[in-house]
């Protein structure tokens, strides 16, 4: 038995010596120690043996197991590192290098760029993102927003009024024909906003608007605006002027002020044009070299957003929703992107936006 032992360790000894991978060895493994080996089996039966045999068998078989053990795990790890070798030397990538061809990264188009630093200035005053339907009701559009009949912005020179029966399947058509239309300002999400939730309420809202416009330097029939809305119980005109002083601030620099003048919405009373101090001449409306500054068309100030106090009779509309008229008050403000990206960029023609010329869009990365 012993002997036998002998050339077993011998046997083993001399397969690890010429196994060329680390594959071998697991069948060294298996076909020498594993459950079903030779030497397994005689410790296995030490028990029957005669009592004199037990202890050295017992010490001559284990022992051997151990050193075969050992002697594979050494053995391993020599092909490993050999192995590990190889495949770096096959593998010789250097993954510091670009790709090929280098991929062209994209950027965004300016008026996405200006829609999202407008988002950031309100969200960091705690104001909450919402977007809305782009068809849109007329109830929504012009009468929850306190436009009396007849009022000329309804009128189809200007809104564009959408076929009902060209509606998708499955969307019930309201009753008149003249009641679905393409949103023409972002203020019908005024309403929608209050129907869903009740004062306080903060939120901005961009996106398309459409009015039945020629397309020219300055108009476009798809154009993009940003809402703001802000209603509680103690909201006052002051701190209109302070929020959207601290809007073209961020926007504009740190230097500008703004100014109201008085205006006309049928949903904001008192209403408000607001002008910002021009950035190209400092509001003096004269250049440097004392010609008139042509952006400002030497008035100092430049017109940026329409905004005011919200109309009580537009909260008659979602009283039910927690916006009692004698309780609640705020204030709205409505600006078009394209005009905020014209005026911070000098870009001459608004057409520019639309275009998507390449040599254009690389300027505003
Ligand atoms: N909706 C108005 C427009 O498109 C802008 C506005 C919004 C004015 C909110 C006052 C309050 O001209």
């Amino acid at each position: 038995m012993l002997d036998r032992i002998g050339e077993l360790r011998s046997e083993v000894e001399a397969a690890i010596a010429a196994s060329q991978a680390t594959g071998d060895l697991e069948e060294i493994r298996v076909r020498y120690l594993g459950r079903k080996a030779e030497l397994t089996t005689i410790l296995r039966g030490i028990a029957d043996l005669d009592p004199a045999e037990r202890g050295p068998v017992g010490k001559a078989g284990n022992e051997a197991r151990g050193a075969l053990e050992a002697q594979l795990a050494r053995r391993r790890e020599e092909l490993e590192a050999g192995e590990l070798g190889e495949r770096l030397a096959g593998d010789r990538i250097d993954v510091t290098l670009p790709g090929s061809p280098v991929a062209p990264a994209g950027s965004l188009n300016l008026l996405m760029r200006t829609r999202r630093e407008i988002e950031d200035v309100f969200t960091g005053l705690g104001y909450r993102v919402m977007e809305g339907p782009e068809v849109e009701l007329d109830y929504y559009n012009f009468t929850a927003l306190n436009h009396p009949p007849g009022h000329p912005a309804r009128m189809a020179q200007d809104t564009f009024y959408v076929d009902p029966g060209s509606l998708a399947p499955g969307i019930e058509p309201p009753p008149g024909p003249e009641d679905v239309l393409l949103r023409t300002h972002t203020s019908p999400m005024q309403v929608r906003a209050m129907e869903a939730q009740p004062p306080p309420i903060f939120i901005v809202v961009p996106g398309r608007t459409y009015r039945s416009d020629p397309f020219d330097a300055t108009h476009s029939p798809v154009f993009h605006q940003v809402e703001g809305l802000a209603v509680g119980e103690d909201i006052t005109l002051a701190d209109l002027k302070g929020t959207l002083d601290a809007f073209a601030q961020a926007i504009f620099g740190p230097e500008r002020e703004t100014r109201f003048r008085p205006g006309f919405f049928p949903f904001t009373e008192p209403s408000v044009e607001v002008d910002v101090s021009c950035f190209a001449c400092g509001g003096s409306g004269r250049l440097q070299s004392g010609e008139r500054d042509p952006l400002c068309k030497g008035a100092g100030w430049i017109e940026i957003l329409g905004a005011g106090m919200v109309d009580p009779n537009v909260y008659g509309f979602v009283a039910s929703h927690g916006y009692d008229p004698e309780r609640v008050q705020g204030f709205a403000f409505g600006m078009g992107i394209e005009r905020i990206a014209l005026l911070k960029h000098g870009v001459p023609d608004l057409r520019k936006f639309f275009e998507n010329d390449v040599r254009v869009l690389e300027q505003f990365r």
